[in-house]
């Protein structure tokens, strides 16, 4: 009989095609990036990643609050740091009173139940635009790491539910673990950006952050775009210093390294849509090139399928508002 096989059953009709649905998006899949600036009622547009705002205190609350309501249950904090408080050791990233303790504290006490997650890395805070300390050129790493363990804790001290270290440099996790541990956080987790990659997607952010490196690359820490076992190896490290989740970094372009980790280990992976794939589908939605939000919800099912339980994305309310 021909054909043995017709593959075409199993997606014949709609009710087929819903019953076989390997793959689905909720709105806890997601951690909402914010942008946080100092003053009052102040909404600031973002030239390098259109419809994305900087927004004070005050007004990142509501939004908070108008997020949770949407079911949206994590946020992940970053401050834009005036220029004047930078400096090489980021002293700024340990003030008790700074932009982003004040911010984990006001957003924790509003709605209590919403998880805040902090990126921990001294590039906000320094006055080269690099992820740690720089000594004749070059990124120390140990010392980084003694400051980085301070900002882990003062993060957990104003109430953030996930630290999530960005930095890259070698041994972080272990120290923020011990660290948070001694210090009696033994319920907050670590996510840690464990594959972050040395990427050209990462423009648009520090452009809304003013972050961008005063000199040279983040090629001695981020890793390079042309390997993959580096990102295994690294992550694989991070597990074993106690990281709760990793993190891979892009997203669409590094699906490969999600895929290969989602068969190997078992504590939930997120994925990284950075500022780059933002403003990529921004621009061709405003050109009218592609259907805007259509596109972006196949590429957010894109890293379920790879095997991403959470997404960082700065889609996120876009695309719950319209399909979840
Ligand atoms: C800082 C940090 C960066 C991003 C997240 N955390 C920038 C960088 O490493 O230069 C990028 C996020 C994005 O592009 O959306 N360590």
């Amino acid at each position: 009989m021909f054909p043995k096989k017709r593959n075409r059953r199993l997606r014949s009709n709609k009710t087929f095609r819903e019953m076989f649905q390997e793959n689905h998006l909720s709105p806890n899949d997601f951690i909402v990036p914010l942008f946080i600036t100092e003053g009052k009622n102040i909404k600031e547009d973002i030239k390098s990643m259109p419809d994305y705002y900087r927004m004070s205190i005050d007004l990142i609350k509501k939004e908070v609050k108008l997020l949770w309501e949407m079911g949206l249950r994590s946020v992940l904090l970053f401050p834009k740091i005036e220029k004047s408080l930078k400096n090489n050791t980021g002293s700024e990233a340990l003030n008790p009173n700074g932009l982003i303790q004040r911010a984990i504290k006001e957003i924790k006490n509003s709605i209590p139940e919403m998880v805040i997650m902090t990126d921990v890395a001294l590039d906000p805070y320094s006055s080269y635009g690099h992820d740690g300390i720089v000594e004749n050129g070059k990124i120390i790493n140990d010392l980084t790491v003694e400051i980085l363990k301070k900002m882990a804790v003062s993060h957990a001290s104003c109430g953030a539910d996930v630290i999530a270290p960005s930095d890259m440099m070698d041994g972080t996790i272990k120290n923020i673990r011990l660290e948070l541990e001694k210090e009696k956080f033994h319920e907050t987790l670590i996510m840690s950006y464990s594959a972050k990659y040395a990427s050209n997607f990462y423009g648009p952010f520090r452009s809304a952050l003013d972050s961008s490196p005063g000199f040279g690359d983040k090629k001695t820490y981020q890793i390079d775009f042309h390997n993959s076992k580096q990102a295994i190896r690294k992550t694989i490290t991070d597990i074993e210093e106690g990281a709760d989740i990793v993190m891979i970094k892009p997203g669409l372009t590094y699906l490969d390294i999600v895929k290969e980790l989602s068969s190997m280990i078992n504590i939930p992976i997120a994925s990284y849509q950075v500022s780059g794939e933002y403003s990529m589908l921004k621009a061709a939605a405003k050109k009218g090139y592609i259907d805007y939000e259509k596109t972006i919800y196949e590429q957010l099912i894109a890293f379920k399928r790879a095997g991403s339980k959470l997404i960082a994305s700065y889609f996120a309310k876009e695309i719950v508002k319209k399909f979840l």
